[in-house]
């Protein structure tokens, strides 16, 4: 009995979503700055929102809206997970020490699979959205910058993984929300993998 009433749960969330995830198909394919956004209903019931990555190439960022919040998701390269360790000794909370994070992306990554980032986008200060900065050693940001975020009101900075840097306004890493992977394609945001 149970078990149909939560496959009947999920029918509807996934139902609700469906529309969402189409959008997301057409917005990918436009780089840098892209938005898509859940029906009013999606919205005023918080429900998980089902993000298609199929689109999303290397580099790119796309966002998405849960709660009422910017959620980003972005495909990392190589080179910018490779330049993450790099960064430990200038952030605050290299480790992920303040709980920010689902369990399972509590790692050097701070993400389920290496590649695909998933951020609430509002700086952890005061609520600013930080601009995606993903360009190496660019002339206003030095020339150690290896890519992240930067947050224009009160310059606060953050890697390519959220993580804070010491030294600025923002106190803690970036908040990481709930997802899951439903295909290599596919994910939900607001839905744990202890859901599944
Ligand atoms: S709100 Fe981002 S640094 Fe103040």
């Amino acid at each position: 009995m149970e078990g149909s009433v939560n496959r009947g749960k999920r029918r509807f969330l996934l139902g609700a979503t469906t529309a969402v995830g189409t959008v997301g198909v057409i917005a990918s394919a436009v780089p840098f700055g892209m938005s898509f956004w859940p029906s009013e209903r999606a919205k005023s019931a918080g429900v998980p929102v089902d993000v298609d990555i199929s689109k999303l190439e290397r580099g790119q960022k796309i966002n998405v809206e849960w709660r009422g919040k910017v959620v980003w998701v972005i495909h990392r390269t190589k080179e910018m997970l490779d330049g993450l360790p790099k960064l430990d000794s200038k952030l605050a909370d290299p480790k992920s020490a303040i709980d920010h994070q689902p369990p399972y992306a509590k790692n050097e990554y701070r993400s389920i699979k290496p590649e695909i980032f998933v951020a609430v986008g509002i700086c952890t200060h005061l609520g600013c959205s930080p601009t995606f900065r993903p360009e190496i050693a660019p002339s206003d940001l030095g020339a150690d910058w290896l890519g992240g975020f930067f947050c224009p009101c009160h310059q606060s900075k953050f890697d390519l993984a959220g993580r804070v840097y010491k030294g600025v306004p923002a106190p803690t890493n970036l908040v990481i929300p709930p997802y899951r992977f439903l295909s290599d394609t596919r994910i939900v945001v607001g839905e744990d993998i202890k859901a599944a």
